[in-house]
């Protein structure tokens, strides 16, 4: 008996900024965020809030689950962009689903915040302290992007993904490595109340020399081999970034699963939707081995492998 995902849910805003709508905001081209980044649209919370987003993807996952919020013992939320200073996000989400039951807490690890979470969440579950556990990543990058710098206001969109977890199931958490080095922080920040600031080209190269030593520590761990595995899910930052890392785990894109033409950059977002979107398009289904990797600031990184 192990970890499952019982229930997955998501949700994107409706607004959807395409490319050729940036090149009337900065000095940009459909052409070079196509090839630099695979990008085409990232959706835009403009009249959502981070609890609506995070409030109906939870509502989709405890559907998906059949449990209801009373299920639930314990709510973590990744996000870098809560709606207040405090309270946590998650508090606000546990009284919006009326989950009286539960105790929650936001996690601050940005791209790697869900994998974080699952790190979190699976000790809680093993070790009997929670029997259900909701694991929501949301984002409204939007509201810390500099809309006047191509460099990064291209790259970002918000959305949320979630998951309701248990033990309950045939699903296993097999294997996980997290790491964080905050001496790499300046690569990739925001000043309090500021926009995101970061060294593409640096960030770019530690993602897949960072995410390529993980995920070949997780596979080692387990003692499975790159071909056992059925789908890869990467943090969506960079369709160039997931390319050099199958290139440098010699895994076929093919098994690399990638949604982030539609999405852009959705930080702890990124892999709840993706993981959505790769079971509703048939790609990942009850059984197979399936190996999320992600990046961010902090830096944080991370790698777990799944039995889904
Ligand atoms: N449109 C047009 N030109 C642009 C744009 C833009 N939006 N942005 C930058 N440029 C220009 C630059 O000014 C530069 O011009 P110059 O040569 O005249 O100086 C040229 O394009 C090349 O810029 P680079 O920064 O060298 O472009 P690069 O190929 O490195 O791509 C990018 C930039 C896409 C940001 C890439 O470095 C990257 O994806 N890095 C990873 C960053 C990332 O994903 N961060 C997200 C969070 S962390 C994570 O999730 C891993």
């Amino acid at each position: 008996m192990g970890i499952t995902i019982k229930g997955l849910g998501y949700y994107t805003p409706n607004k959807i900024l395409t490319n050729f709508d940036l090149e009337k905001i900065v000095d940009t081209s459909d052409e070079w965020i196509t090839t630099r980044t695979g990008i085409k649209e990232r959706r835009i919370a403009e009249e959502e809030s981070l609890l609506d987003m995070a409030y109906n993807a939870s509502l989709m996952a405890f559907e998906d689950a059949r449990l209801e919020p009373k299920d639930i013992d314990l709510i973590i939320l990744a996000t870098l962009t809560p709606d207040l200073g405090f309270p946590a996000s998650a508090c606000l989400l546990q009284a919006k689903l009326g989950a009286g039951k539960a105790y929650a807490f936001d996690v601050s690890a940005a791209c790697s915040g869900f994998l974080y979470g699952l790190e979190i969440a699976s000790s809680m579950l093993i070790t009997g302290k929670s029997k259900n556990v909701l694991l929501v990543g949301a984002e409204k990058l939007s509201q810390i992007v500099d809309w006047s710098d191509r460099s990064t206001c291209v790259l970002f969109g918000d959305g949320a993904g979630a998951a309701v977890l248990s033990l309950d199931g045939d699903g296993e958490l097999l294997a996980s490595v997290m790491r964080s080095d905050g001496s790499y922080w300046e690569i990739l920040y925001a000043e309090k109340c500021g926009y995101i600031k970061m060294k593409g080209k640096e960030l770019f190269k530690l993602a897949v020399r960072s995410m390529a030593e993980v995920c070949e520590e997780v596979i080692r761990k387990v003692g499975v081999s790159m071909k056992d595995i059925s789908l890869v899910v990467p943090h969506q930052a960079n369709i160039r970034i997931m390319q050099a890392l199958a290139e440098k785990l010699s895994i076929p894109m093919e098994k690399v699963y990638s949604n982030i033409q539609k999405y852009g950059n959705t930080s702890a977002a990124s892999i709840p939707i993706a993981l959505y979107e790769a079971r509703r398009e048939g790609r990942l289904k009850r059984g197979d081995l399936v190996l999320l990797t992600a990046m961010g600031g902090g830096l944080t990184w991370g790698a777990s492998l799944l039995r889904f």
